[in-house]
C-alpha cells in the first residue's frame, strides 16, 4: 500500500477514517487512527453537545469542545489529524477559524459547494497556512465547478477530493430515488472525479488526489477502488465498531445485531436523505409521529426548526450517548458486516493484509 500525498502533507497508510456526528468520532477515535499512520477525523458536528452545559450555548459550547477535542487528540498522537466540517451548519465559519488557530493538519468540508472558502479564510493565510482544506463532494461535475472556481477566483486548486458515493452512512448527497434505484456506481463517479482534475494537475503541476468514501469495509474493497484511480478512501462505518470509537457500546451493538435488511434510508428533518439502522425509533418517526424537542439554537442552516418532526442534532447525540430508544444509528450499508468489536490496530492489520493478499494474487496470475 503506497502513501498519500496532500500537497506537502504525507499520510502513510491511505486510510482516512470519516468524521462521525455527533460524538461518535471525537479525539479517542482520530488519535488511534492517526497512529496507525492514517488520517483521524474528529468531527465538529454539535460537538458542544459534549460539554455539560451546552444547552446554556451551544455556539460557545460547540468552539470550546472543538479546540478542547483537538488538543486531547494532538496530545495523544503525532500523526495526521483532520476535522470535519459541514458547511450546512451555522457556526461552520467559526469552527473552520478555531482548527486553523489549532493547527489541524485537514479540513474535510461537506454538506455543500465550498467555493467561497478561501475568500472567507483569506488568500494569504490560504497560501501560508498549514492546514489543507479538502472537499467532501458526491460527483465529478462537484468537483469540476469548485477547481474551476477557486482556479478562477484565487488562482488555486484544493490539494485533494473526497468523493462520497450512495452507500456511505450518514447524510447523503442524492435524491431518495437515485438512492432506491441503486443506479449510480462509486466507481464511475471516481472515474469522473480524476478526469475533472487532470486539467488542473498539468496545469499547477501538482497531483490532485481523489479519495474514495462510502461502501469500503475492507481491503478488497480498497484494491478494487485504486483500480478506478482513487488515492486513498474514507471509512466511516467500519470504525465504528472499534474500542476506541467515541460512541458508546449501545450504538456500536446497534451495528452488531444488524441484518442487511435492517439498514434503510430517511429524509431527515434538515431536508436530506439518511443512512440508519431501523429501530422502534424509526419506526415511530416513519408512522410520523412528532418527537418532543427544545431548540436551544439552530445549528444547521436549512432546519425549519419550529416545524420539524425531531431535532436531528439531538437524536444523533443520543444514540452516540446509547440511548437508542431516543434515537438511531446513522450507518452506511455495509455496517451488518461488523461481527465483532476491534482495535482499531487489527483494523489496519486487517486492511493491509487483505490489500496486499489480493495484490499478490493479481501478481501470480
Ligand atoms: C455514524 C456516522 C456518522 C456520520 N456523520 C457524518 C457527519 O456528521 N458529517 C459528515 O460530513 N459525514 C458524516 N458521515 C460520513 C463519514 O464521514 C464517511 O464519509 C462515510 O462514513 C463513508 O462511508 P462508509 O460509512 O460506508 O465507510 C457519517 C458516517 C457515519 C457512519
Amino acid at each position: 500500500m503506497k502513501g498519500l500525498h496532500i500537497g506537502d502533507l504525507f499520510v502513510k497508510v491511505p486510510v482516512i477514517q470519516g468524521g462521525m456526528g455527533v460524538g461518535i468520532s471525537l479525539y479517542g477515535l482520530a488519535s488511534a487512527v492517526a497512529n496507525q499512520g492514517g488520517v483521524g477525523v474528529i468531527s465538529a458536528v454539535g460537538i458542544g453537545m459534549t460539554e455539560p452545559d451546552y444547552l446554556k450555548n451551544l455556539q460557545k459550547a460547540n468552539l470550546t469542545a472543538l479546540r478542547k477535542q483537538i488538543q486531547k487528540a494532538r496530545s495523544l498522537t503525532d500523526g495526521v489529524l483532520g476535522v470535519n466540517i459541514m458547511l450546512a451548519v451555522t457556526d461552520c465559519d467559526e469552527l473552520i477559524r478555531v482548527s486553523i488557530e489549532e493547527e489541524i493538519d485537514i479540513i474535510f468540508i461537506g454538506a455543500g459547494l465550498p467555493l467561497k472558502i478561501p475568500a472567507q479564510i483569506g488568500l494569504d493565510k490560504m497560501k501560508t497556512m498549514k492546514t489543507k482544506i479538502v472537499p467532501k463532494l458526491s460527483s465529478g461535475k462537484a468537483v469540476a465547478l469548485v477547481a474551476r472556481y477557486w482556479d478562477a477566483k484565487y488562482n488555486m486548486v484544493p490539494p485533494a477530493f473526497v468523493i462520497e458515493g450512495p452507500k456511505a452512512g450518514g447524510h447523503l448527497g442524492f435524491s431518495p430515488e437515485d438512492l432506491k434505484a441503486e443506479n449510480i456506481q462509486l466507481e464511475d463517479l471516481i472515474e469522473e472525479a480524476v478526469e475533472a482534475v487532470k486539467p488542473y494537475e498539468e496545469k499547477y503541476g501538482i497531483e490532485i488526489p481523489i479519495i474514495a468514501a462510502g461502501g469500503i469495509y475492507d481491503g478488497h474493497d480498497m484494491r478494487e477502488i485504486f483500480k478506478s484511480g482513487a488515492k486513498a478512501v474514507k471509512m466511516g462505518t467500519r470504525f465504528v465498531t472499534t474500542y476506541e470509537c467515541d460512541a458508546d457500546i449501545e450504538f456500536k451493538n446497534s451495528y452488531l445485531a444488524c441484518e442487511k435488511d435492517d439498514i434503510e434510508i430517511v429524509v431527515s428533518p434538515v431536508g436530506m436523505p439518511g443512512r440508519v439502522i431501523r429501530n422502534k425509533f424509526v419506526d415511530e418517526i416513519k408512522a410520523g409521529e412528532q418527537k418532543p424537542y427544545k431548540c436551544s439554537w439552530r445549528c444547521i442552516k436549512t432546519c425549519d426548526y419550529k416545524k420539524v418532526q425531531y431535532c436531528i442534532a439531538r437524536v444523533l447525540f443520543n444514540a452516540a450517548d446509547g440511548k437508542m430508544d431516543q434515537g438511531f444509528s446513522f450507518a452506511g450499508s455495509n455496517a451488518y458486516k461488523a461481527d465483532r468489536i476491534q482495535s482499531v490496530k487489527e483494523v489496519f492489520d486487517e486492511l493491509k493484509y487483505e490489500f496486499e493478499a489480493k495484490e499478490l494474487e493479481a501478481a501470480t496470475v
